[in-house]
């Protein structure tokens, strides 16, 4: 066979972060930048080397190309099997699903998530590991630290392999398994949901839902399991076919951009029930007839009904939120009596808890859910959990929500972003912050007495790991609670998020509105952190 050496340079900052390597595709058009990361990906994990690998992508511009050029690189190194997904499809959580299943040493997954797709939008890539989630910090570390050090790559000299028709198929020495991408997942799900009763739910006449793929990878999964399994009526998914530019819009499922959505649970005529997945397919929005569900609600909801959906029958032995996420989560534990576990922002630190048992659903305020099934938040995961409760209840949306206030308080929440800043005056302004918090316990502000103030710090309960400065964390005697950090994601300048909460019992004052509650909360952050001062920005760019 013809295997060619190529010799390559480092690539500065090729630093893989949490969600992996995520540039402009013209970075990844660049020669051998594609091949140097996944050539730095196979230099480390020893054991893909006459082992499996699951590769596939959400289909954005590019995929199909890199799945080439990536299939090539493994035949070249000695990988026994690659299990593809059919046209280079796999969403995030059905990659988690195949390398588990399978499994296979581990997953290369093409996504750059939410952001656009396109020419000159972006592209990413990240490895998974053997138990489906994202690499842990030392793989991401050792992946890096080889990119930086790497002179040459390794491909084979073959034509394109046909990733369109299933089935198996040599490339050299190694087999390209090519599988139906939606087949392996939803016999997962169909595990954990009362299919029938959904079923019933949809066909009762009673009940109107669409779901949003956005133009993303969720459309040929939300068609097959809700049309053609779940019998809901054709056109029940809305931009279900994916496009290599999402039909040029942002594929994140938010209040901001999926009014399309938004707009058709509005007023009398309203559906009862709309969701949206985002272009890789892990994250989700829920809503009601004009009913807005936080993600915060949505995994409080989920965690406190967990027991009336098959799956999750015997009851969950614990919850995980990430710190920002509101506190709605650990009130439901404390009621039912199980541990709450509060993690850094990003899903990679669930996995453990999931592997040891400790945790069964977890979540973050993006928008992102799941449970111990994958090791990915899951968007049709979650809807199909909500759809699970809507069948058993009988209720609207707006009823399970009021209802759970009424056992648990209601957590108002909001998220606060200031996009592309000055990387160093939001490094200062955290920085001045961080001093004021030893002078803060004890301080009324706007008739909130703080509580707490500190730069939260992770220890992990399974292999005592610690992540310090994951964001600063000011809470209030009654429950509130403010959080300020920087995001790890954005990629022009700073993204300052500033999260918000406030709690309330009383149910007369469940259905106030979410901004004039948090008003004062808001001014308080705004005058600890000095934000319009000191970035010229007198209002977020994002609100969620
Ligand atoms: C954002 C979200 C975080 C999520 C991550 C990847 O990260 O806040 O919850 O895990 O995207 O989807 P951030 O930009 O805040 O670092
Ligand atoms: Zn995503």
């Amino acid at each position: 066979m013809t295997i060619r050496q190529i010799s390559t340079r480092p690539f500065p900052g090729q630093r893989p972060g949490t969600s992996g390597l995520r540039k402009k595709v013209k970075v990844f058009q660049q020669p051998h930048y594609l091949e140097n990361f996944v050539q730095s990906i196979f230099d480390t994990q020893n054991d893909l080397a006459g082992g499996i690998l699951a590769l596939g992508g959400d289909g954005r511009f590019y995929n199909r190309s890199a799945i080439q050029t990536i299939l090539r690189m493994a035949a070249a190194h000695g990988i026994s099997k690659v299990i593809v997904g059919r046209g280079g499809i796999l969403s995030t959580p059905a990659a988690s699903c195949v390398i588990r299943k399978f499994r296979t040493q581990g997953g290369i997954i093409l996504s750059a998530s939410h952001n656009p797709g396109g020419p000159d939008d972006d592209f990413g890539i990240k490895f998974n590991v053997p138990n489906g989630g994202p690499a842990p910090e030392k793989v991401t570390e050792a992946i890096y630290r080889r990119s930086e050090e790497i002179t040459s790559y390794r491909i084979t000299e073959s034509p394109d392999v046909d990733i369109d028709r299933l089935g198996t198929r040599n490339l050299q020495d190694m087999t390209v398994e090519v599988i139906d991408p939606v087949q392996d997942y939803t016999d997962l799900l169909a595990g954990l949901f009362d299919f029938e009763l959904i079923r019933k739910l949809l066909h009762s006449g009673r009940f109107r839902m669409r779901f949003d793929a956005m133009h993303a990878v969720t459309g040929p999964y939300a068609t097959h399991i809700l049309e053609t399994l779940l019998g809901a009526p054709s056109g029940t998914v809305i931009n279900g076919t994916p496009r290599e530019n999402f039909g040029g819009g942002h594929p994140d499922p938010n209040l901001a951009h999926a009014t399309e959505l938004l707009e058709m649970t509005r007023g009398q005529r309203g559906v009862d029930f709309g969701a949206a997945s985002d272009g890789d397919g892990d994250r989700n929005m829920i809503l009601g007839r004009d009913f807005f569900v936080t993600p915060s609600d949505s995994l409080a909801v989920l965690a406190a009904n967990a027991r009336l959906v098959p799956g999750y029958q015997a009851g969950i032995p614990g919850i995980a939120r990430s710190m920002p996420t509101s506190q709605a989560a650990d009130r439901v534990a404390r009621q039912l009596g199980i541990d709450c576990y509060e993690t850094p922002t990003g899903w990679k630190f669930f996995g453990n808890l999931l592997d040891a048992g400790k945790i069964a659903i977890c979540g973050e305020e993006s928008f992102g859910t799941g449970s111990h099934h994958v090791r990915e938040k899951d968007g049709l995961w979650a809807v199909l959990f909500w759809l699970n409760l809507l069948a058993v209840k009988q209720q609207s949306v707006q009823q399970i929500l009021m209802d759970h206030w009424r056992q648990f308080g209601r957590n108002f929440y909001t998220r606060h972003d200031y996009e592309g800043i000055n990387s160093r005056i939001a490094g200062e302004l955290i920085d001045d912050l961080r001093g004021q918090l030893p002078g803060l316990p004890g301080r009324e502000l706007e008739g909130y007495t703080v509580e707490y103030a500190d730069d939260f710090s992770y220890t992990d309960p399974v292999d005592g790991s610690v992540s310090d400065n994951q964001g600063l964390r000011i809470g209030f005697t009654d429950g509130s609670r403010i959080v300020f950090r920087l995001s790890g994601t954005g990629t022009e300048g700073a993204t300052l998020r500033v999260y918000i909460e406030a709690f309330e019992p009383d149910p007369q004052r469940h259905l106030l509105q979410t901004a004039s509650v948090l008003a004062p909360l808001a001014k308080v952050a705004e005058q600890l952190a000095g934000i319009e001062k000191r970035t010229g920005r007198a209002a977020p760019d994002v609100i969620t």
